[in-house]
């Protein structure tokens, strides 16, 4: 087997990895899954998993504790700022440098772009980026790419419409860094003010095939995937401008009605007004599957990282 490329080494940005690399670790999450509990227990036992959360978190921060726990070893950490010395003044570079003291590994959630590069650098022990702000959130996209190969079979040759706020939603980015690895074609929606940053895609727009709309029904009747967002409404700078977009978009019966009959509809969480309650219990809606595979994800990422070799 190919060395482990996620040995004792940071998760910053999707774009630090390879198409090998990303393939590496939906391997390894298979192989991780279908371990015996005894087996699964042996990969993280003795070990730490120390996280900070600057920004709320529901999903990363749970799974990633069950993730650990899945593999026998424990977490520890900060998911209120209030009840941390942030509160009286500490900063990132002091909080790091003493997590790192109780940890084998870091999970951080910053809202300033750049947070967890500059962790990584103070960090003896490997960071994973669980969210800077609205630059990038790698482990979901792996998450979320994990999810279109179960689910479609594979990541090249379809067509994936991802919708809603495509200027502030870091996942976003962080899914398109990793599609840029595949042959798939893309189609972004959202309202103008809300469009991608050019800016963001400049090391990876060559080998992305995107095209860009304002109207959902131009992509929908040949979407095999609809990656919904919500609108970040704690980015934007003026809370008129956020009133303006709100309810952009809203998936319900009549867009699967006028959608392909298998196409799946995914969505990062949480949710809020963007896809609609009454579509949860159709085959069409995968988003709690995909929080599902996160948990497993994230634990054969973690399993990767801690041990040199895995079994299995
Ligand atoms: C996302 C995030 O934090 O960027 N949440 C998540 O981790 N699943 C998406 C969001 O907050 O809209």
């Amino acid at each position: 087997m190919a060395p482990n490329p996620f040995y004792d080494r940071d998760i910053v940005s999707i774009k630090d990895f390879g198409k090998d690399e990303l393939e590496f670790v939906f391997d390894a999450t298979d192989r991780v899954s279908r371990l015996k509990p005894a087996e699964r227990s042996e990969l993280g036992k003795g070990r730490t998993l120390g996280y900070i959360f600057y920004e709320p978190s529901t999903r990363t921060r749970m799974s990633f504790e069950a993730a650990m726990a899945s593999l026998g070893g424990s977490s520890i950490g900060i998911a209120d700022l209030k009840s941390s010395s942030v509160e009286k003044g500490e900063s990132l570079a002091d909080t790091i440098r003493v997590i790192d003291l109780y940890s084998d590994v870091i999970v951080l959630r910053h809202p300033l772009d750049g947070s967890s590069r500059f962790a990584g650098e103070l960090s003896q022990n490997p960071i994973i980026n669980a969210g800077s702000g609205s630059e990038e959130h790698p482990t979901q996209a792996l998450l979320d790419m994990y999810t279109i190969l179960k689910e479609k079979g594979r990541l090249d040759d379809l067509s994936i419409a991802i919708v809603g706020d495509l200027k502030y939603g870091r996942t976003v980015y962080s899914l398109l860094y990793g599609l840029a690895n595949y042959k798939t074609n893309i189609h972004l929606v959202s309202p103008p003010s809300l469009a991608i940053r050019k800016e963001s895609l400049y090391e990876v727009h060559n080998k992305l095939r995107i095209k860009e709309h304002s109207d959902l029904d131009d992509v929908l009747p040949e979407a095999d995937l609809i990656y919904v967002t919500r609108i970040q409404r704690e980015r934007f700078p003026d809370i008129q401008e956020y009133e303006k977009v709100r309810g952009s978009y809203t998936i319900n019966e009549k867009t699967l009605a006028r959608a392909k009959p298998d196409v799946a509809i995914m969505h990062p969480l949480p949710r809020v007004d963007e896809i609609s309650q009454s579509i949860d219990h159709t085959k069409n809606a995968i988003y709690f599957k995909q929080a599902s595979y996160g948990k497993e994800l994230r634990a054969a990422l973690l399993a990767l990282m801690l041990n040199e070799n895995l079994p299995g």
